[in-house]
């Protein structure tokens, strides 16, 4: 059988990887500054990590949701804890498309409506309400279609009252940092506003936190720079350091009832172990500052770099906007200064999202790569 082939791929194959470095299989080393989408946050093959899920696949792997698993009880707290959200209930799966999907149906069950607001340029998964949550024509099927689903832009909150006073939608959900789209953001007041409309109208906010989440901004949620109270959490990526774990947290007024949301997989023994393990490790290592003040590095190292437009986002989920499409450039940056960066929807911008460990060592390196890949382009023009 041969492979669903739906992935452009680079021509690179990692068979080892440590903390913010990947080894392919000729033994070349690379400085990983995407973390395979903004998945590795403690970084690689951390041996707190790797001891916490050798030790659980020794015991228990898995067992269903018909049963106590106090490693989800465990998990809540910390959680909780960890995030400021501690009266909030927890609802694991696996993915971030997941987390979204629970997230949108929860909200139409609580509210007993059906139509959505998301914003040009978001990125939400690429199932079913997820998809169509997704501004992106090309990922969404006639079957995603069917969904109700009204994008406005950013920023603008006259349009979302205007929508919001037609007394249909169920839910509001946003980056507060769009992650594939490039970087773009709202500001505080939208966000306030935003969070008070919600409020009026009695539609759901759900803050797509899948990326942005588990410190990689500099706080623990992105959209508490804000100092908003969502209804709903959604995260995913850095949760899991590379295990596929996914959850929504939910505000207290949302009332569960058995049967309402439910999988197979979401919330297994070494799921919830991993994603212990990557919070006892933000927390020994104090990831969450490390995020923020090597990510104020980056922006003061990055104002060097020539034919950039703007440094966009905060602590280490990061957007370099050039003059110029980077798709060249990404690859030059691979295969000659071996340093993985990453794409977005806005094809000027270079992401750079590497794990919340790394220092300023490989900031440098990547400045200093990232310059000698222009001069070399501007002497080839
Ligand atoms: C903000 C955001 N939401 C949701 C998703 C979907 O997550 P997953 O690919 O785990 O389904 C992504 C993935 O890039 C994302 O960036």
């Amino acid at each position: 059988m041969k492979l669903f082939d739906v992935y452009p791929l680079y021509d690179v194959e990692p068979v080892k990887a440590y903390d913010c470095t990947v080894v392919d299989k000729n033994g070349t080393t690379y400085l990983d500054l995407y973390g395979g989408h903004a998945v590795i946050s403690i970084g690689h093959t951390h041996p707190h990590y790797i001891k916490r899920l050798k030790e659980q696949v020794d015991n228990i792997g898995f067992y269903s949701n018909a049963v106590q698993n106090n490693l989800q009880v465990q998990l809540a707290e910390k959680l909780g804890k960890l995030s400021g959200y501690d009266d909030y209930q927890l609802f694991l799966c696996n993915s971030g498309a997941e987390a979204n999907e629970n997230a949108l149906k929860l909200a139409s069950f609580h509210t007993g409506k059906s139509r959505v607001i998301a914003f040009e340029n978001a990125f939400h998964g690429r199932t079913s309400a997820a998809v169509a949550a997704t501004d992106n024509p090309k990922i969404n099927a006639p079957l995603n279609n069917q969904q109700d689903v009204t994008f406005l832009p950013l920023n603008q909150i006259e349009f979302v009252k205007t929508e919001l006073e037609k007394g249909d939608v169920c839910a509001v959900i946003i980056e507060p940092i769009q992650g594939v789209g490039g970087l773009d953001e709202g500001i505080t007041t939208f966000f306030t506003e935003l969070e008070t409309l919600c409020n009026k109208f009695g539609a759901v906010l759900i803050l797509d936190e899948v990326q942005s989440g588990f410190g990689r901004t500099g706080k623990f949620f992105a959209h508490q720079y804000h100092g908003i109270t969502p209804d709903i959490i959604s995260i995913a990526k850095g949760m899991g350091n590379g295990f596929p774990v996914g959850g929504i947290m939910i505000a207290p007024h949302i009332k569960p009832s058995y049967g309402l949301l439910g999988t197979t997989f979401g919330g297994n023994h070494l799921a919830c172990v991993a994603t212990l393990s990557v919070l006892e490790v933000i927390e020994a290592e104090n990831l969450i500052d490390n995020a923020k003040n090597i990510g104020e590095y980056f922006v003061s190292q990055a104002m060097k770099i020539p034919r950039v437009d703007k440094i966009k986002g905060k602590g280490l989920m990061l957007g370099l906007e050039f003059d110029f499409e980077v798709g060249e450039l990404r690859k030059k940056m691979i295969y000659d200064q071996h340093i993985f960066t990453g794409g977005a929807m806005n094809k000027k911008v270079l992401r750079i999202l590497p794990p919340l460990t790394i220092g300023k060592k490989e900031i440098d390196r990547f400045v200093k790569a990232l310059q000698s890949v222009l001069v070399e382009q501007k002497e080839s023009v």
